[in-house]
């Protein structure tokens, strides 16, 4: 076997977590179209291939436009199961371990689905999960950052009753424009809540946008952070802080954050001792899932196996889960690195 095809069989075969996966973003048009169907609701393309050919993004935005059409399918609570579900048994196939999921509650909320719809739904499918294959999850709700402050707050009071359900709290969609900022004083009762704070920042958004989210929003994780590596201050805080990167490699290559995969700055954020982390965002659009992001880095950017060990370690480091289970998982790895 070849040295590439060797670290390709590696990276399937070894334990890996998702820490960066938007629950609506594993809409595959197939199911999307099937859903549309049984709810009666008409898309606006007629096929999946016509959709599919719409798939061509040059920024963040010319994606979202097109992501929130797709959720708008999504009414009831079988729907987000069945959304789950096929997203749970996809990654349970490519030894995916431990799932962190973000949902958009105002992606839904803001088209008249309740809160609790949504949330049973996706949580009903999580723990089938947990009993089927012992994965473990944590679940994420995001505030929509192009939406106001206070809309997240209101966002929040649906989310009172459902607290215990919900592990963590993360901030995505437009980013420029939308600086952490806007969101400092509901991140600020979040904290208070006990719930686990993350934010997407440096996607396309200045180093100043990570530099707010560390400070204004205190966050225990960065989602991207690509645009922190402008700054060797802000990159030794990171470091410092020994802060998780939730990194996407198709998402980057899809959404023309990197031009070309063999450019993909991962390596680079390695040697300078930053935790990245490889995810896949919002596969259904960006054309792949955890093994096929792992196997785009092996065979254009030339990780090598310790590279490629050090990014599976710091998913497991980085996540949210147990420190039994991850000393489990931690093991496993060495075992399968002959460490
Ligand atoms: N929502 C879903 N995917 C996203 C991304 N990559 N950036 C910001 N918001 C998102
Ligand atoms: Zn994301």
């Amino acid at each position: 076997m070849t040295n590439t095809a060797s670290l390709i069989a590696l990276s399937k075969a070894m334990p890996k977590t998702e820490l960066h996966l938007h629950i609506e973003g594993t809409f595959e048009p197939e199911q999307m179209f099937s859903i549309a169907q049984r709810n009666q609701v008409t898309l606006k393309y007629a096929t999946v291939e016509e959709l599919k050919a719409a798939y061509q993004f040059t920024n963040l935005q010319d994606f979202l436009d097109l992501y929130y059409q797709g959720m708008s399918v999504l009414i009831k609570e079988a729907d987000f199961y069945d959304l789950t579900m096929a997203y749970l048994q996809k990654v349970h196939s490519e030894n995916v371990v431990h799932v962190e999921i973000f949902f958009d509650p105002q992606g839904h909320t803001e088209r008249g689905v309740p809160f609790d719809v949504q949330i049973k739904g996706i949580r009903q499918a999580l723990e089938d999960a947990k009993q089927k294959w012992g994965m473990t999850y944590q679940l994420i709700m995001s505030f929509l950052r192009h939406l106001s402050e206070e809309s997240a707050f209101e966002t929040l009071e649906a989310a009172k009753p459902f607290l215990d359900w919900i592990d963590g709290v993360g901030l995505d969609s437009s980013e420029v424009g939308h600086p952490p900022e806007k969101f400092a004083k509901v991140f600020s009762v979040c904290r208070d809540l006990g719930l686990k704070i993350t934010a997407h920042a440096g996607e396309e958004g200045p180093p100043e946008y990570v530099w707010q989210a560390l400070d204004l929003i205190k966050v225990q994780r960065i989602d991207h952070g690509n645009r922190a590596l402008e700054d060797d201050d802000l990159v030794a805080e990171i470091a410092r802080q020994q802060l998780t990167l939730t990194v996407c490699p198709l998402s980057n290559l899809k959404l023309c954050v990197v031009n070309d995969m063999v450019d993909h700055p991962i390596r680079t954020m390695l040697k300078l001792g930053l935790k990245a982390t490889v995810n896949s965002d919002d596969p259904a659009y960006f054309g792949g899932y955890m093994n096929d992001n792992y196997q785009a880095l092996i065979e254009r950017t030339q990780i090598n196996k310790q590279e490629l060990y050090q990014l599976a370690r710091n998913g497991i480091e980085g996540s949210w889960m147990e420190t039994a289970i991850k000393k489990q998982h931690l093991q496993q790895l060495d075992i399968l690195f002959d460490n």
